[in-house]
């Protein structure tokens, strides 16, 4: 019931308040997070809770199945805002295994809209479909798509022009790729960082496009 969450919230507010008279008017004055979390919108994993962070430290995005299609709207405000107003250090793009819409991109069922939603992890799946067919168990093979949709978003975010300006003003700017289990809460970083042309050079050795407009 909506009275519930209206008494939790009432608690939560207390709480903080108790702990730090000050939080809310400091916040109410301006954010200055430091990341932007791109995720899921699976209720199983909310941005703040799982990193540990308050209110006002992290920018979040969060669409069906971790995506950053670069004629998207919605991410492409998220990330303009993220990186000229805000100028996050930090760019998060967070997967998790057990994603419903990585299972549902190549489950053969038609649900609607988000079919073309999906087509982006589709496309991942394509490239590495020999990969993933060497993989005989079912959840490793799924979890490995969705490894491999987070790098592939990584690249998106990474090859993004209000990225590539960023990196052209001197700013510093992160993008990293994560994986969250729902299994066991454990987030882990999926080892791959880029941090400016340098960075885009070794992900795309072999696709000069993505460094067209390059300062390198
Ligand atoms: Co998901």
């Amino acid at each position: 019931m909506v009275e519930t969450l209206l008494r939790n919230n009432l608690a939560w507010a207390e709480r903080k308040r108790a702990q730090d008279p000050e939080f809310f008017s400091r916040l109410a004055a301006q954010q200055t997070p430091r990341y932007l979390w791109i995720g899921c919108a699976d209720s199983r994993v909310p941005a703040n809770e799982i990193i540990g962070l308050d209110p006002g430290e992290v920018f979040v995005h969060r669409n069906i199945a971790n995506l950053c299609p670069p004629a998207d709207s919605n991410f492409l405000s998220v990330l303009q805002f993220a990186t000229e107003q805000l100028k996050v250090r930090d760019v998060l793009v967070t997967g998790h295994y057990g994603c419903g819409g990585v299972r549902a991109a190549v489950a053969g069922e038609r649900l609607g809209l988000i079919d073309h939603w999906l087509q982006p992890i589709r496309d991942v799946y394509d490239e590495h479909v020999c990969d993933l067919k060497a993989i005989a168990d079912e959840v490793a093979r799924e979890d490995r798509l969705c490894e491999l949709n987070v790098l592939a978003q990584v690249r998106a975010v990474a090859q993004n022009p209000f990225v590539h300006e960023a990196w052209r003003r001197g700013q510093e700017l992160e993008v990293h790729g994560l994986i969250y289990s729902v299994r066991d809460g454990i987030l882990n970083h999926l080892d791959v960082s880029v941090s400016g042309f340098d960075d885009l050079k070794k992900l795309f050795p072999d696709r000069p496009s993505a460094l067209i407009g390059a300062s390198v």
